[in-house]
């Protein structure tokens, strides 16, 4: 009797080939808004909705992968007169939907709501007027049974790999950068292949408490789920030492113990949705502690400078992700 050789174990991810465009921009389908809700953890000075769109009868149903976006396409004109132009919304469900079938998909839309600020040397640099998002307020207006124009899906990155088993997970999100793994994180752990063995670590970094999101669903997984870990970085309020409780790079320059067991480790996935500033950040800390190997690639041009001394265009020019880290960044 002889035993089967050890398949070799890969480090790089296999990523699934996900389906891609199957509803173009100039042809969207029609959905249905199935639930819209808030979905954050208290009254708070912003707004964050869950909402769900029914794409049955549609490309869309059953072809949509947690990590994925999918395309709204609001009604009317744009200033110009033009008709308005499709927006991407990141995935919140599940790749079986919200119904278990693949028919109903979610996302996760804060209401864009600010004062006008000049965006180019022709806008008047005196005014701020208040000035409302079009596409988030027209979702999170929207009531169960109203029609939305919806297009897609897109990305074929920011996925799970194929054989989740192979690997762990750092998720790190900042704001509505938590959606796509509200859909992973289930897809993981309550997807039909049964809950992965991998340990997973969820980071949601927001400004104050009552702006998290989905934080029962979190707090219930970790109850069910003793590998997976839900980690909070509230960046103004304060620590019980007195301390900020700052950014996500802060609290992973803290949190000693994942530094070997996690993210040092070959097997580790790393996923970033959220403030492009996050990325600085954390590929910062990682380029400092000397962890930075399996995540990011530096070219020569940034090589020498003291990744202090980094800023968001010498990343984006010189530092390359992995295969080990993906990143959704805006
Ligand atoms: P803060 O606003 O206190 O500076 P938002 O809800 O606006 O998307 O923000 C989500 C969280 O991301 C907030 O805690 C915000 O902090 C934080 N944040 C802002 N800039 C960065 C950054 N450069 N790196 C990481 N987190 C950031």
């Amino acid at each position: 009797m002889h035993a089967e050789p050890a398949p070799e174990r890969t480090l790089d991810p296999v990523l699934p080939d996900a389906m891609m465009n199957l509803v173009k921009p100039t042809e969207p389908v029609v959905g249905r808004v199935t639930r819209n809700e808030s979905c954050m953890r208290g009254k708070s000075a912003s707004f964050v909705r869950h909402i769900a769109i029914d794409v049955s009868g549609t490309p869309l149903e059953g072809n949509f992968r947690a990590g994925q976006a999918f395309g709204v396409v609001p009604p009317g004109t744009d200033e110009r007169g033009r008709p308005e132009k499709v927006r991407l919304y990141s995935i919140a469900s599940p790749t079986r939907g919200e119904d278990g079938e693949g028919r109903i998909l979610s996302t996760t839309c804060k209401r864009l709501i600010d004062e006008f600020t000049p965006q180019t040397g022709k806008d008047d640099k005196e005014r701020h007027d208040l000035f409302i998002g079009k596409c988030s307020n027209y979702l999170c207006d929207l009531n169960v049974g109203d029609e939305v124009l919806v297009t897609g899906p897109s990305g074929k990155r920011f996925l799970l790999p194929v054989r989740p088993n192979d690997h762990d997970y750092l998720f790190l999100a900042t704001g509505t950068g938590i959606a796509p793994y509200r859909g992973m994180v289930a897809d993981l752990l309550e997807g039909p292949d049964g809950p992965v063995e991998s340990d997973i670590h969820l980071v949601m970094g927001v400004g104050y408490t009552s702006d998290l999101l989905y934080d029962d669903t979190w707090r219930e997984l970790a109850e069910k789920h003793p590998n997976f870990h839900y980690h909070t970085v509230v960046s103004r309020e304060l620590l019980p030492n007195g301390d900020r409780g700052g950014y996500i790079h802060h609290f992973l320059d803290r949190q000693i113990e994942l530094h070997d067991s996690l993210i040092r480790s070959d097997r580790t996935l790393m996923y970033m949705c959220g403030l492009a500033g996050m990325q600085l950040g954390v590929f910062q800390l990682l380029a400092r502690l000397g962890l930075g190997d399996g995540y990011l690639k530096v070219k020569e041009a940034l090589a020498d400078t003291d990744p202090s001394e980094w800023d968001s265009a010498s990343i984006k020019r010189h530092v390359r992700p992995t295969h080990r880290c993906m990143l959704e960044v805006y």
